[in-house]
């Protein structure tokens, strides 16, 4: 059987030299039995002809939004939600600019914003356009709203230069939607994820917080929903995009976020607690803004919750999953909260001025569980968090 039988894609040309590559890649997701269609831009028309795409997909391309004998085909709302996956191969800069700012001018980005599937990119560039920061911002703000980004390959360019900014090869990316189109190992099993800092009032303009961005917890999610899982989650004040396909609620303090859990996860099977939850709260909570009268100002706090603790303390609880910032003795402190609170798996990381750990885009855990452990060495946090959820997916089969 073929790879991708049954599958559609849409691969979307935008104007760069290498759309060239687009043939092969339209011929060898066909080959893998997808149905493919293609949208170009009107910039991609300068590099290949649709006669080329049209002949290697087997169907018309299409290249206006205002094509009437298309649109009675099939609409161009209708052909976003058609396909199980959008492919943008090559994404010129100009594009990826476009698609960050939600800008509907043309068929493609048109489909892009009314599409309800994944979407990934395959930039394809100028190196130095790919460097500039410019090209970052909008990757940082297209991988924050979930859309994958594949590549771009080093190496020398069409235009003669050196450098990041090839398109990924067409085998890589055909392996690359298979990944993607596969069912995961999580399919229909439902998680549950805390995540980000809580804040907890202290009159209505201060609050006692931490410093969690809710980075690893919301990389975790996306991971999570990518091996299939139906991922719920509940955050607290961070400024980041929901991962595409993950449910979320948004709380503010840890007693909201214990009842948003607690409602939820009678029908959970795993449950992950990523967030940093405040262990202390304000005694009491000023009604009006304090004024600075005093020298100096007492405010009593009295102890939280433990959510992780009360979820692994129920009757049938779902398999645990919880974390541990520590700043010395990972691994030791580690296997001794997973002890303390009976949960399944803690992942502990070094949080100080030299570790890292909080608000940074990298981090290392170390993984324990009843009679293992491994260390997932330093890394992006979202690569970080996807060998995290392979360690899950081998304890939550273990258990079950
Ligand atoms: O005991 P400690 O706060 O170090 O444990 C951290 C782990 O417990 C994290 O997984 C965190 O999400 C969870 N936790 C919780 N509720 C609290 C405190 C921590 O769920 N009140």
């Amino acid at each position: 059987m073929s790879r991708l039988d049954g599958k559609r894609i849409l691969v979307g040309v935008t104007g760069g030299i290498a759309a060239y590559k687009s043939a092969e890649l339209v011929r060898l997701l066909g080959k893998q039995g997808a149905e493919v269609r293609v949208v170009m831009t009107a910039a991609a028309g300068e590099f290949i002809t649709p006669m080329t795409l049209q002949a290697l997909s087997g169907y018309p391309v299409r290249q206006s939004l205002f094509d009437q004998a298309h649109e009675a085909a099939m609409g161009h709302i209708e052909l976003a939600r058609w396909a199980d996956l959008i492919l943008i191969a090559p994404a010129s800069a100009d594009f990826m600019a476009r698609l960050a700012q939600g800008m509907a001018d043309d068929l493609l980005t048109t489909l892009c914003l009314a599409r309800t599937v994944p979407l990934a990119i395959a930039p394809a560039m100028n190196q130095a356009m790919w460097a500039n920061p410019a090209t970052q911002a909008n990757l940082a703000t297209l991988q924050s709203r979930g859309i994958d980004c594949w590549g771009p390959d080093a190496g020398s360019q069409a235009c003669g230069e050196v450098g990041p900014g090839r398109m990924l090869e067409p085998e890589a990316q055909t392996e690359l939607v298979i990944a993607r189109l596969s069912a995961g190992p999580l399919q229909g099993v439902k998680v549950l994820l805390t995540a980000g800092p809580t804040r907890e009032p202290i009159d209505p303009v201060r609050y006692v917080g931490n410093r969690s961005s809710g980075k690893m917890g919301f990389s975790l999610a996306r991971a999570l929903r990518e091996a299939g899982a139906d991922v719920s989650l509940v955050s607290g004040p961070v400024s980041l995009a929901t991962p595409a396909g993950v449910k979320r609620t948004d709380v503010e303090t840890a007693l909201q976020m214990r009842q948003a859990v607690l409602e939820q996860v009678v029908e959970c099977d795993i449950f992950v607690a990523c967030a940093a939850v405040a262990d202390y709260r304000p005694r009491e909570v000023a009604g009006q803004k304090i004024k600075k009268q005093q020298e100096q100002l007492e405010i009593r706090l009295e102890r939280n919750p433990d959510i992780l603790a009360e979820v692994a303390a129920l009757e049938s609880p779902p398999f645990t999953v919880g974390f541990a910032a520590e700043t010395d003795k990972p691994i030791e402190y580690a296997q001794q909260k997973r002890k303390n609170k009976r949960v399944n798996m803690v992942a502990a990381n070094l949080v100080g001025a030299e570790q890292g750990g909080f608000e940074r885009d990298e981090n290392a855990l170390t993984v324990v569980w009843e009679g293992g452990q491994q260390a997932l060495p330093m890394s992006d946090k979202g690569e970080l968090a996807k060998r995290l959820v392979e360690l899950i997916v081998e304890q939550y089969e273990q258990n079950n």
